[in-house]
């Protein structure tokens, strides 16, 4: 039932809330005082009405540019944290639907809260449409109430509704919040009614955002330069819950950072221009406070200014994420392994907030489409991501150029940029692998399109099939150069993805019964043209990990033994990896699908930099964005790219689930309806066991030694099959637990 669709768009322009003084946000804004967006006041929207007899159903829909959070009589409706969501706004806009029957009375008070959230990323602020800013926020709702006698009533947003702005001076999702308690509102004014349609609206596609867990205040520090700390023993996504009695006008703040520096103390630079502060000024009355309208990436905070005696039990972290279901399960012998794993969980619940975001604290928060890309299928194994990527990936079609150009993030908020390589391939990787691990079709036929309209973008963009042209990150935070080497060729990078989409193409028109020779054929010209280009006497010319990593994953070399030498070869030179975010996710896949498992568990089971159990000695909870985020002598590096919430490396989990403990998938009979069971043991790992909740019941693959003996267990789903292959022979077994 949409009744929103009978409501009127309204706005306000009171804001003469407190202006923050803000630095440079990137990269969309340069924060100017004085100009919209500043003085970000949260406004308060009421209605109030009386029913008019006994009410057997009400429901309230509700949507907004910006952020909300309803209120019937004073309380909370629906648990859904930063509704509506993000997403391109000015193409999809999601309205959510609440059952309010149970709150509501005679007499009413519908008091609806709206902050920019979101919508204060974007382009030109001064752009005026509908009446509303390009930056501004509207409100949209509308309430049906059914009653006992059978008459309905709808109550809409329109002229009727008043105005105040909020006790909520400022808020801002980079920012944090500055809450007023003492403020007394000057008379509520008429909302103003604004043209705005309504072909945007859309029903809620994605996950609801939620608030789901809560983490006790694990100790308070006074640090060496004497701050007042607070830990909370895990980097997380959310908002910290206080208690505070103060007298009026005491001005509490409350600072949030991921890290303390080597000296023990706070540490909040690698957040660049984002505050991260909650300012709570007190009016003699004890309170309990959590923000509506921001969140903050955190270990750690900081009390300045607290008007009473800090107690850790006033102190909560809420830690909010998509409200995705928990799947996906691995353990081992190794504690540190252990640590890695339970981090790359952290790491996706900190960034999977309504988009794939790139970090949760500094002043981007973007749902960078290589972040995702890399991380797709690690994410679909520890969460039920299906939702969440199908919104997500309906809006990177929604925003995709003309051209075919997938925007580099998703909302784009980076004024249309976009084509890197191995970004904009998440818009044939990711679809791909919500069809591996999920078996629903209908993710590839929606985003077909947009998959065919890439292929085209990347031919335009090529010669001779070559991808010649092109704005590309390549394999961003790769350390060839650390060692004396040369990054990987952007232009190899670009053809391999190349191939690589249009080989997913291939796969997916044969998925839906589509003709497809045209991409075959393209797929075989550009590999063609690749290894005329590329391959020399067996190996690749680029002579880069990533180089080998990739011809070898996406098959592209002929002699793969010798790409794999290569690749084994290059490890050994250094002792460790050299890849960033391109060729880390698929490097030990490269080599244990190649003949160099051991190589692979080597790099895996290192703990010094570079490698994946560096962070952990260093005492990580997160993925970090670098591999050296904190240098072995404890120092920081480049404060201005130095996230330690990036999930990116987690990719690495791919390998724990499908290669220690050996669970796959097949693409002739997707989501684990047929299974393959393909664990790889190594004498340091004494036992590895992992699960995954499929769309078909548990899979499950264990392998522990005993003596001299390796004892395999595999659970295969009722009504599913598997192939177990154990050193290199086959087995087909059937439902249930299965010993070997
Ligand atoms: C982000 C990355 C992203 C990159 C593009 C960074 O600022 O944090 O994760 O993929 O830009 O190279």
């Amino acid at each position: 039932m949409d009744i929103i669709f009978s409501a009127k768009w309204i706005k306000s322009d009171l804001d003469s809330g407190i202006a923050l003084e803000t630095g440079h946000i990137f990269p969309v804004r340069p924060v100017q005082k004085g100009r919209n967006g500043v003085t970000d006041t949260g406004l308060d929207f009421t209605k109030n009405f009386t029913c008019k007899g006994g009410v057997k159903k009400a429901e309230l829909q509700v949507t907004a540019l910006g952020i909300y959070a309803a209120f019937l009589n004073g309380s909370r409706v629906g648990d859904f944290i930063f509704a509506p969501g993000w997403t391109s706004y000015e193409k999809r806009l999601q309205y959510q639907t609440y059952d309010v029957t149970a709150q509501l009375r005679e007499n009413n008070s519908l008091s609806i809260t709206l902050g920019k959230g979101w919508r204060f990323l974007g382009t030109d602020p001064e752009t005026v449409t509908d009446g509303l800013s390009n930056r501004g926020a509207a409100l949209l709702a509308a309430l049906k109430i059914l009653y006992e006698d059978g008459s309905e009533e709808l109550i809409v947003t329109d002229r009727s509704w008043s105005v105040t702005e909020s006790k909520i001076r400022y808020s801002n999702i980079y920012n944090g919040d500055i809450y007023d308690a003492g403020f007394v509102p000057s008379a509520p004014v008429p909302a103003d009614e604004i043209p705005r349609g309504f072909s945007t609206l859309i029903p809620q596609q994605g996950e609801k955002i939620a608030e789901t867990e809560i983490l006790p205040a694990k100790e308070l520090i006074i640090t060496p330069k004497g701050e007042t700390v607070i830990d909370f023993g895990q980097n997380l996504t959310g908002y910290v819950k206080f208690n505070i009695c103060g007298k009026k006008g005491d001005k509490a703040k409350v600072y949030h950072a991921e890290v303390l520096d080597k000296d023990g103390n706070f540490y909040t630079e690698n957040l660049r221009a984002a505050r991260q502060e909650i300012h709570f000024i007190c009016d003699g009355n004890p309170h309990t406070y959590k923000p509506l309208l921001s969140f903050q990436g955190f270990r750690y905070i900081r009390l300045e200014d607290w008007p009473d005696e800090v107690k850790l039990s006033d102190f909560e972290a809420v830690v909010v994420h998509s409200d995705m279901k928990r799947t996906g399960y691995f353990e081992c012998s190794d504690k540190n392994l252990n640590q890695l794993f339970k981090n790359i969980v952290w790491g996706q619940r900190g960034n999977f907030l309504d988009v794939p975001t790139d970090c949760p604290q500094r002043d981007e928060r973007l749902g960078w489409t290589g972040d995702a890309q890399v991380f797709c299928r690690t994410a679909s194994y520890n969460y039920d991501t299906e939702k969440f990527f199908t919104k997500w990936l309906a809006d990177l079609a929604a925003d995709q150029g003309e051209d075919g150009c997938v925007k580099h993030v998703i909302p784009d908020v980076l004024n249309g940029n976009g084509g890197s390589a191995a970004w904009g391939d998440a818009v044939t990787v990711c679809p791909w692998q919500m069809y591996l691990t999920y078996g629903n079709k209908e993710i590839l036929e929606r985003q077909f399109e947009s998959m065919k309209k890439w292929i085209s973008f990347l031919q335009e963009n090529s010669t001779s099939y070559i991808r010649t042209k092109g704005d590309h990150f390549g394999d961003w935070l790769n350390l060839d150069e650390e060692v004396g080497g040369k990054a990987t060729d952007k232009v190899y990078i670009a053809t391999e993805f190349s191939a690589y989409s249009t080989y997913l193409v291939v796969k997916v028109g044969k998925v839906l019964g589509v003709d497809v020779k045209e991409y075959e054929t393209l797929y075989d010209n550009i590999v063609a043209a690749f290894r005329k280009k590329y391959i020399e006497n067996g190996k690749v010319t680029e002579n880069t990990q990533t180089a080998c990593v990739l011809a070898l994953h996406f098959n592209l070399c002929e002699d793969k033994a010798a790409v794999a030498a290569q690749l084994n070869g290059l490890i050994k030179k250094y002792g460790h990896l050299t890849t960033g975010f391109v060729g880390a996710s698929y490097l030990p896949h490269a080599l244990s699908d190649n003949g160099y498992a051991e190589t692979a568990y080597d790099l895996l089971l290192r703990k010094e930099y570079p490698s994946w159990l560096y962070p952990i000695s260093m005492g990580a909870t997160t993925t970090w964005e670098r591999w050296n985020g904190i240098r072995p002598d404890g120092t920081f590096n480049d404060k201005g790219m130095n996230s330690f919430n990036h999930y990116a490396y987690g990719a690495i989990a791919d390998w724990l689930y499908g290669v220690m403990a050996g669970i796959n998938t097949d693409e002739n009979a997707p989501a684990f309806k047929h299974t393959i069971f393909k664990p790889l043991t190594d004498p340091r790992i004494d036992y590895v066991k992992a699960s995954i909740d499929t769309r078909h019941g548990l899979v499950k693959s264990e392998w522990r030694r005993e003596g001299e003996k390796t004892v395999y267990t595999f659970t295969v789903p009722p009504g599913c099959t598997a192939t177990a292959i154990i050193d290199g022979n086959a087995r087909e077994i059937g439902p249930g637990t299965t010993t070997l």
